[in-house]
């Protein structure tokens, strides 16, 4: 394995998920995990008492995080193959901690498609659950003002030093939380 991926699957990304609120025993989405740069070390952080469900359509990047989980013997992360249309397969009210990380050039701010997204969302969390959301490639602001219009508002702002494109860099990660009805 790259030196950059092995240091962040087995140190860096696992303070950076402790940081952003991720716990033993606490059951994560990483919704459209690509390669499991993000599942990986979250499977490490929840231990076995925990879950990470990765979410991804593309079957080329499920294919290295597949090869890793069989030769790391992990066996907290339960992968989905599917593409996101309107709903995610899971349960109402059941996640702890949902990743958003790194996907709106494919789910842009001003589409349907986002705004199912984060319905869904919605309905997964748990009441105290943690949506945490690295906005690459848009404008913070916007993207604010869409997760308040889906019933999210901000807790926490950070930045960190995380793995994008296979590469440390800085990054803006934003916390938010339900708005309860
Ligand atoms: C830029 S990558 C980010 C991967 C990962 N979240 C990260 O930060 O390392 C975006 C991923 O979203 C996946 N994706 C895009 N649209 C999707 C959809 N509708 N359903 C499931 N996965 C999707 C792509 O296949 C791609 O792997």
């Amino acid at each position: 394995m790259d030196k950059t991926i092995n240091k962040w699957k087995n140190k860096y990304g696992i303070a950076f998920l402790k940081d952003i609120g991720v716990k033993d025993g606490n059951k994560v989405l990483d919704c459209c995990c690509g390669e499991g740069n993000f599942s990986i070390p979250a499977a490490k952080v929840v231990g076995k008492n925990g879950l990470v469900y990765a979410f991804e359509m593309n079957e080329q990047k499920l294919k290295a995080l597949i090869s890793e989980y069989n030769s790391e013997d992990i066996k907290n992360i339960k992968i989905i193959q599917q593409e996101f249309k309107k709903n995610l397969p899971l349960p109402d009210c059941s996640m702890d901690i949902i990743l958003l990380y790194d996907i709106f050039l494919y789910f842009s701010l001003d589409s349907i498609k986002l705004k199912n997204l984060l319905d869904e969302v919605y309905r997964i969390s748990k009441d105290s659950a943690i949506v945490s959301v690295y906005p690459e490639h848009v404008d913070k602001k916007i993207l604010k003002q869409k997760m308040e219009d889906s019933c999210f508002k901000m807790e926490r702002e950070f930045l960190k030093t995380l793995i994008h494109d296979n590469k440390f860099k800085k990054g803006n990660i934003i916390n938010f939380k339900k708005v309860l009805n």
